[in-house]
């Protein structure tokens, strides 16, 4: 089983201290992703990662983690799942990429169409970042018009056309009514991140404004349905519907970032789960099983546009078949009966033992998302949170200490509490069982 990490001797993972220090003198940074300097949590260096199997990792000193971050999610059928590892590999031995058509991205996109509603015509990308740059477009070039309506706190990837209003401090958020728009990073000309909106999450009054302002020059409302990147914080009831009905009456297509609920919430992703289908739709993380591949999806006029190159759309690497080889495999794993059933009861009973360990150590706190993702917030009132700047509003500290004697008992979660944790299907009854006294323990830690 898992092995008692012992953080608090840092010399125990002096072998990650090492591999940190030769990474900085050749990688910016010494990270290959601005996400990655923060998961380290109370460590001054990254935990490396050395192999991975089923729902547990091993660590470049050898320890082992049961894994709930599992790749942001990607690994949804756990790491080194053999009938995905065989199917890469069967495909490694026909060859990895021709740079032509091939018959896997065929057949990965029937199976898209088949289990996702609103996916008419589908378009494959890399990153979630370049699939969504293809839908906006798309979008821009259906509507002819330029504006993107999005929502503060969402994430949609690093690439300029939507990194704004990320993770906003309250200075720079500005007023809730009229959130700034504000770049996410220095680099992002005024002239591109300009014609974001930033509209605020659940409040439908301010959107409703926002709409009537600016409704007749935007392209799109995107969004992510359940806010992976805000501690996975729920749409309100009648939000989506309410949503759909704004789009549908002002011309404005309805874009679904399902990078990370996409396979993952249902078998249709959050369109199923919600019963609400937007125009477009977004894919990534799950949908490849750890390999890199993304999609976009929706209704055939607009994805026709792309079709006809009316918006151009293109890349050395899609729909190559060594990754749609990995996501067709993946695909019809999680859309046989009982693959997300078991990921969601594993997750559901996670969610359990965080709340009945916070009560029996008298520790407030609110545990939001549903069974395959999902988040604690140790905020004051222990109620849900509605919006991202409910999120400024929670001490950290608590869930780094939460967080932190997680990984000192083996139990390895996202170290960002904005983030989320996920369940694959590789994970079993002893690794709740396991993580469960992990839970207990970790929240006598939080104070
Ligand atoms: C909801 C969402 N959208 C977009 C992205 C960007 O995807 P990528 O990092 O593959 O570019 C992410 C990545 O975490 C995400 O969580």
């Amino acid at each position: 089983m898992v092995h008692p990490l012992g953080l608090t001797d840092l010399h125990a993972t002096s072998q990650s201290q090492r591999w940190f220090a030769r990474a900085k003198q050749v990688l910016a940074g010494g990270i290959s992703s601005s996400a990655r300097s923060s998961t380290t949590g109370p460590l001054p260096y990254p935990l490396y990662i050395a192999r991975g199997n089923k729902s547990h990792v091993w660590d470049v000193d050898g320890h082992e983690f049961i894994d709930y971050l599992l790749s942001y999610g990607s690994a949804i059928l756990g790491h080194a799942d053999s009938g995905l590892v065989s199917a890469v590999q069967e495909q490694l031995d026909r060859g990895t990429m021709f740079g032509t058509c091939n018959t896997v991205e065929v057949e990965l996109a029937e199976q898209i169409c088949a289990m996702v509603p609103g996916a008419e015509l589908v378009r494959y990308a890399n990153s979630g970042s370049e699939a969504i740059s293809g839908a906006i477009r798309a979008a821009r070039g259906f509507t002819g018009r330029n504006r993107i309506i999005k929502f503060e706190g969402h994430y949609h990837g690093w690439i300029d056309v939507l990194a704004v209003s990320n993770r906003p401090t309250s200075t720079e958020a500005g007023p809730l009514d009229h959130p700034h728009n504000s770049p996410h990073s220095r680099g992002i000309p005024e002239g591109v991140s300009g014609d974001v909106i930033i509209a605020p999450w659940n409040h439908k009054d301010i959107i409703e404004q926002l709409l009537k302002e600016h409704g007749d020059e935007s392209a799109a409302i995107i969004l992510e349905p359940i806010v992976a990147n805000n501690a996975c914080i729920m749409p309100e009831d009648g939000l989506l519907p309410w949503l759909r009905e704004q789009c549908d009456k002002r011309g404005i297509l309805l874009i679904y970032d399902e990078i990370v609920t996409g396979f993952r919430l249902a078998r249709g992703g959050a369109a199923q789960y919600f019963g609400v289908t937007p125009d477009l739709t977004i894919f990534s993380k799950a949908i490849g099983g750890g390999f890199p591949i993304s999609a976009f999806a929706g209704r055939r006029a607009i994805m026709e546009q792309v079709g006809a190159n009316v918006v151009k759309h293109g890349g050395t690497y899609n729909g190559n078949p060594l990754c749609a080889a990995a996501a067709l495999y993946t695909l019809r794993k999680i859309n046989e009966p009982g693959t997300l059933e078991n990921i969601y009861s594993h997750g559901r009973s996670c969610m359990e033992a965080i709340r009945r360990a916070a009560t029996d150590a008298g520790v407030v706190c609110v545990v939001q998302g549903v069974g395959s993702m999902f988040q604690v917030i140790f905020n004051e009132d222990g109620r849900p949170l509605k919006h991202y700047r409910d999120l400024l509003k929670v001490n950290t500290q608590r869930y780094a200490a939460f967080r932190h004697s997680l990984l000192m008992q083996g139990v390895h979660v996202n170290s960002s509490g904005s983030a989320c944790w996920f369940v694959s299907a590789a994970h079993r009854a002893d690794d709740l069982e396991f993580t469960t006294q992990a839970i207990g323990q970790a929240m006598k830690s939080v104070r």
